[in-house]
């Protein structure tokens, strides 16, 4: 089975972006994490990324038909777009939310997510970490 692994704005930024809330790892390193953990549990992966929220509405629409689960980090858009959770809703598989920093100990505007009322299960503060943890309940998710 295939995992689209999705992410939002500035994510494309990781690594250079506030280094000492997100971390120094790039996405790039996101994608060899989740590839490796993905290939042992019999997996595959491929990770989009995109600033426009349009551009992530439609990258949902294609995993409609080409995964069978959805990872996604919506960045700035978990609090604001109703047209992901929209989006989302209409994919019939398993979705785990995942954010690099611990959202609730930062600002209240980062508290509520959008995205949550769909999710399986969110992660958030587990640093590029929280990635490889959601492929592996992905496997669970998914056997
Ligand atoms: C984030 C948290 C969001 O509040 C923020 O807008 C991001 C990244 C995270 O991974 O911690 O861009 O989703």
């Amino acid at each position: 089975p295939m995992i689209h692994i999705l992410n939002g704005p500035n994510l494309n930024l990781l690594g250079q972006r506030e280094p000492e809330i997100y971390g120094a790892e790039t996405l790039a390193d996101v994608e060899r994490l989740c590839a490796e953990r993905a290939a042992g549990l019999g997996l595959a992966t491929a990770l989009f990324q995109s600033n426009h929220e349009g551009e992530i509405v439609e990258m949902i629409h294609r995993a409609r038909s080409e995964a069978a689960g959805i990872i996604i980090n919506p960045a700035a858009y978990t609090h604001t777009s109703v047209a992901i959770l929209d989006a989302l809703n209409a994919f019939d598989g398993p979705v785990l939310e995942v954010h690099i920093s611990n959202v609730h100990k930062r600002e209240s505007f980062r508290h509520h997510s959008y995205v949550s009322a769909r999710a399986e299960g969110v992660i958030a503060g587990f640093g590029i970490q929280g990635y490889d943890l959601a492929v592996q309940r992905m496997a669970v998710l998914l056997g």
